[in-house]
């Protein structure tokens, strides 16, 4: 099921909108914008109005208007919506404030710093009626969907699995932070894993370690197995710092179930070799990573269809990240429905706005609530 939200109809012009944070990724989504035809660009906020000049000028645009504040300056330049590329502490500040200023959000990755803030969101996107799509831009690759496909003819799906192994050196804040592998990449393959199986996790077992000649500070090695609702075993393998014989941005996969395995590099056509029939449907294309998210986030506005990463469905990929951390750091396996109970007594117990927390405790599961099973 989905979660309601405004629809605005197609009057034949670009839905106008504004990019908030221009960093790295934030550069990456301008020029997004600029090359898509759904969409035009008003303006660009950030809280250092230098950064944002300086991306208005890089896209050739010296003029457009800036600002450092998001609901103003959309009102200002007539924005529609929003999108949302700022650091992750500040995804549920700057997406509150928008969705309360009845502006559609499409933010980057993680949902929020942490699932209780994914939940306050969530509540928010309820609250307002506005649509709040998180971009997880790996789900957006016509190979992921067509090993999806394959997968189809394997009859029961019993286990998963995912190896990631490259040696990059950032040299930026990856290398001090904790949890760099599980917390900054590894979110994007559990998405992947639930994507491919149509399920969510139920628990997890983690190990993360780091290896003697890692240059990270935090842990750049983790192997986590995760039990899915299916009954489905998905297990990451995955290092920061291992030179040779690298895999994919993607990682390496394999799903192996009754009749058969089907096989992906992450970077090539998926590999099948099964006794049983895929899916028709053959070359679905999602669109490629930010400008598939872009195009299903506009449609999803213009049709009230339903897009890949609503809040609601999103949240449960930064549970997987919480809730192998939580058994990283404890050495037992971890129940993933603790951690949602955990992180919504944590959302009611903060939650400061009247409306919000009135929508929260309307909730009579988390996982009900996720599922878009609304009790009000
Ligand atoms: N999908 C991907 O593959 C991918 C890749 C890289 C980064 N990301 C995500 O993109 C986001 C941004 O990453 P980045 O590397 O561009 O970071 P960055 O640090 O380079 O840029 C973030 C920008 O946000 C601005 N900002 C911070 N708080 C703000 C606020 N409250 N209001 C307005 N602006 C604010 C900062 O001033 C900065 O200019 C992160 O969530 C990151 O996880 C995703």
């Amino acid at each position: 099921m989905i979660t309601p939200f405004a629809t605005i109809p197609d009057d034949g012009s670009p839905l106008r909108v504004v990019v908030v944070g221009a960093g790295g990724m934030g550069r990456a989504w301008l020029r997004t914008v600029q090359e898509s035809p759904l969409v035009e660009l008003a303006g660009i906020v950030d809280l250092d109005l230098e950064a944002a000049r300086a991306a208005a000028a890089a896209i050739g645009h010296p003029d457009l208007p800036v600002g450092a504040g998001t609901a103003a300056l959309a009102s200002d330049v007539g924005a529609q919506a929003v999108i949302n590329v700022t650091v992750p502490a500040a995804h549920h500040p700057v997406t509150t404030e928008a969705l309360a200023a009845g502006l559609p959000v499409l933010g980057e990755k993680p949902v929020a710093s942490t699932v209780a803030q994914g939940l306050s969101l969530a509540a928010a996107s309820e609250l307002s009626g506005q649509l709040f799509m998180v971009s997880q831009s790996r789900r957006y690759n016509r190979h992921l969907f067509e090993a999806k496909r394959l997968a189809s003819s394997l009859g029961t799906v019993g286990i998963v699995s995912a190896e990631f192994f490259k040696a990059p050196h950032f040299g930026g804040f990856r290398d001090t932070m904790d949890h760099p592998l599980l917390l900054d990449m590894a979110i994007h393959q559990f998405d992947m894993a639930r994507f491919l199986l149509d399920a969510d996790p139920v628990s997890v077992f983690c190990e993360e370690y780091n290896p003697s000649w890692s240059w990270y500070r935090g842990d750049a090695g983790a192997t986590a197995i995760f039990e899915m609702t299916g009954g489905e075993r998905f297990v990451f393998t995955g290092s920061w710092c291992s030179p040779g014989q690298e895999t994919s941005w993607n990682a390496a996969w394999r799903i192996s179930g009754e009749q058969g395995t089907v096989l992906w590099d992450g970077d090539n056509d998926p590999l099948v070799d099964s006794t049983g029939v895929p899916a028709e449907g053959k070359g679905s294309d999602p669109g490629q990573e930010i400008a598939g998210s872009l195009r299903d986030f506009v449609t999803a506005l213009r049709t009230g269809s339903s897009p890949m990463g609503q809040v609601h469905q999103n949240i449960m990929s930064l549970a997987m990240v919480e809730a192998a951390m939580l058994s990283a750091s404890t050495g037992t396996r971890i129940s993933v429905d603790a951690i949602l109970e955990e992180s919504y007594s944590q959302a009611v117990l903060t939650e400061r706005d009247p409306g919000l927390l009135e929508v929260l405790k309307s909730w009579t599961s988390v996982r009900g609530a996720l599922a878009g099973e609304l009790s009000r």
